[in-house]
């Protein structure tokens, strides 16, 4: 399989006045089309960095990301612009969802934002939320707020989907449906899926493992076999 992203001696560094943190740590990595990879670690580690950096939301302050054949790192914000908008899809374990728009509209968003999206109803369908459609966030449970968050991310079809902590705040049953849910888009359409999960047994659904600590990867692994969503053990 070709590489999607390849990473060298990529380094993110906080400054502030009194402090100065290094989120990530000389990073080399290499992420393959249609993987589906799981990145663990602690608290503080430097997942959600990694994933932001990737997706284009933050810069890193060193190093190179290459994307097929072009560097994101050399993108101006046009380009960057650009480079999320036809190719990533994020879902945040805090939602984003808009709140006067409905789960139908908040969909849509989505499809808006690219230049080939999927059919809005099938997405509807695969997410399990046709009887919901027409209500507002605040109308909703923990686990349809996040199958909309994923609806919205995934109607981009987009070549990478980056999910931080998406069954978090889920319940088991509910985290499951989720995880299956997101197993299945990466059979189907092929989409590269690049999940953060602080539950460890997650990891067993994934080709590839990432460990991270203290903004290093500590080691990589990578599964011949893997389980489904709905045989994950709950933690
Ligand atoms: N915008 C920021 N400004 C300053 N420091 C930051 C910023 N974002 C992250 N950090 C620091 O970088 C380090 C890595 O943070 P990151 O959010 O990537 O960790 P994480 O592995 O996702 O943790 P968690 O599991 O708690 O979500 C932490 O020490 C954090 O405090
Ligand atoms: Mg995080």
């Amino acid at each position: 399989m070709k590489e999607i992203y390849t990473l060298s001696n990529v380094s993110k560094k906080y400054n502030s006045l009194t402090s100065e943190t290094i989120a990530l740590d000389n990073i080399n990595l290499e992420v393959k089309e249609h993987e589906f990879i799981v990145i663990l670690g602690p608290s503080g580690s430097g997942k959600s960095t990694l994933l932001n950096i990737l997706s284009g939301i933050d810069n890193p302050t060193k190093g190179k990301i290459r994307f097929y054949n072009q560097d994101i790192t050399k993108f101006n914000e046009n380009e960057l612009s650009k480079y999320r908008k036809d190719n990533i899809g994020f879902v945040f374990q805090s939602y984003n969802l808009i709140s006067n728009l409905t789960v139908k509209e908040n969909i849509e968003l989505g499809r808006e934002l690219s230049s080939e999206p999927l059919n809005v109803d099938d997405i509807i369908k695969i997410v399990e939320l046709e009887k919901h459609i027409n209500k507002f966030p605040y109308q909703l449970s923990g686990g349809q707020m996040q199958r909309v968050s994923i609806a919205r991310a995934l109607v981009k079809n987009p070549k990478v989907l980056f999910c931080d902590e998406p069954t978090g705040a889920l319940d088991e049953k509910t985290g499951k449906k989720v995880l299956t849910m997101l197993q299945n888009i990466n059979k189907e359409y092929r989409t590269t899926l690049i999940i953060v999960t602080h539950n460890p047994s997650i990891k067993n659904m994934a080709n590839t493992v990432i460990n991270m600590n203290s903004g290093k990867i500590i080691k990589i692994t990578h599964n011949i076999k893997t389980i489904s969503g709905s045989d994950v053990k709950w933690v």
